[in-house]
């Protein structure tokens, strides 16, 4: 017996409106920009033909003004509008919790709290600049989304977005996790979005990208040059990126406010150590951030390690230097810690990580010692992801499980009750094939 299909739902009538839904007084009411705080500014975005820093109207094709003034704002607040609170808080804010089993199982003395952000809808840290990117966007008429994702999450969280605020969203994801990764793509789909495999032959750079090499698995940087093609030749697209740039380290930092308030609440003072996984740096940074806004600020010395894939180590090994941000070079070029636009990561299973460049945000407070970077090696990563799982019962995602691998190595050489912060940016409840091969 065949099951009859039902055709697709259109997606709800866009409406930026607020709904009138009640935000608890702890969501967040602005962003945190650590720009205001720096003792050097970050080096500009520069143009790719010029070499000068980029103007507004250089941005324009590919976002709205409202994210193209955040992308260069120095204010250190930026008011969140209500549209975007009401939705953060479905989710926000999220748990900030006392790994007291992990402790138990490490036989630590020291105190570990994990901030978890898989509570979202979608499963990750993404919504926090996805539900932000789609209202800027949608607010200045933009009717089409497109964008790159890696293991899925953030191509997700943008579909997520998009039906909530009435965006169609196109996505081109990185073939090593599309076809190791088929319920991300699904869920995309349940959320209205479009998923291609990437390259595809649908833009010039993929084409490109397929006949110089035709078993290619993909890279960030080539879904980039993807999504972005198809956003310039479309007036009434956007493109929307998922970590990188100034303006979603903003959106992110969300988090970390959170968790100074919350530790506060738990009778902490200022933590002795964070650990984030670093991709293209949101997570980490919007964990990381507003700590170390404080420690600029008020003289607090709570040390930020940015926890990358050994597969992958832009922080550690890449060159710290302007570069591309997509393997096509149609991005702008960015100063930031780079393995090389054209470098192609080996398929490990947290695609979230499989990215050649680094936050220029980050970047920088690396550059200048504000923040410390290690590298993971992929076993040791995913066995403290199951120890965590068995411990404390989430299963981590497989880009978590770095900063979970960092902070139990120092949980286990600590000798004092000292206080550390894991940023566990998302669950790994449609990643358990990597885990199938561990267990
Ligand atoms: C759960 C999760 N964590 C971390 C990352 C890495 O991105 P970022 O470094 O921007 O946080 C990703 C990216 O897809 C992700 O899905």
């Amino acid at each position: 017996m065949t099951t009859p299909q039902t055709p697709p739902t259109a997606l709800p009538v866009r409406s930026l409106e607020p709904t009138g839904a009640e935000v608890p007084s702890t969501v967040p009411t602005h962003w945190y920009n650590l720009a205001a705080d720096l003792p050097e500014p970050v080096p500009p975005h520069l143009h790719p033909g010029t070499r000068e820093p980029l103007t507004p109207d250089d941005l324009a094709p590919l976002f709205p003004l409202a994210l193209v003034q955040q992308e260069v704002t120095t204010e250190r607040y930026v008011e969140i509008p209500q549209t975007i609170r009401e939705i953060y808080a479905l989710w926000r804010p999220s748990p900030l919790v006392r790994a007291r089993r992990l402790e138990r199982a490490l036989g630590t003395p020291a105190r570990i709290y994990y901030k978890y952000e898989g509570v979202s809808p979608v499963g990750s840290h993404k919504p926090n600049t996805a539900v932000a990117q789609a209202y800027y966007n949608a607010l200045e008429g933009t009717t089409r989304l497109t964008t790159e994702t890696g293991a899925g999450q953030w191509g997700a969280s943008l579909s997520f977005a998009g039906a909530l605020l009435g965006l169609d969203v196109e996505v081109w994801q990185v073939r090593a996790s599309y076809d190791s990764k088929p319920y991300r793509r699904a869920q995309m789909e349940v959320y209205g979005g479009i998923c291609h495999p990437s390259p595809s032959d649908l833009t010039e750079a993929g084409r490109a990208m397929l006949a110089a090499d035709p078993e290619t698995t993909g890279s960030l940087g080539m879904a980039i040059s993807e999504a972005v093609e198809t956003a310039a030749k479309d007036p009434a697209a956007h493109y929307a990126l998922g970590s990188v740039l100034n303006h979603v380290m903003l959106h992110q930092s969300v988090i970390g406010q959170e968790a100074l308030v919350q530790l506060d609440e738990a009778g902490e003072g200022a933590p002795d150590v964070v650990f984030g996984c670093a991709g293209g740096g949101s997570n980490l940074a919007g964990l990381t951030f507003p700590f170390l806004g404080r420690n600029l600020r008020e003289g607090t010395t709570t040390r930020l390690v940015a926890c990358e894939p050994a597969a992958c180590p832009s922080l550690t090994q890449g060159e710290y230097r302007y570069d591309f941000g997509d393997v096509a070079g149609l991005t702008p070029l960015l100063k930031m810690h780079t393995l090389g636009k054209d470098f192609v990561p080996p398929a490990i299973h947290a695609g979230g990580l499989r990215y050649h460049g680094m936050s220029p945000m980050v970047s920088h407070a690396v550059h200048l010692g504000l923040m410390d970077a290690v590298a993971v090696d992929q076993d040791e990563a995913f066995t403290a992801g199951t120890l965590f799982a068995r411990s404390e019962g989430i299963i981590p995602a497989p880009e978590s499980t770095h900063a979970v691998a960092a902070a139990v190595a120092h949980a286990r050489a600590a000798t004092e009750p000292e206080v550390i912060v894991l940023g566990l940016s998302g669950n790994g409840v449609l990643d358990l094939p990597a885990y199938a091969a561990y267990v």
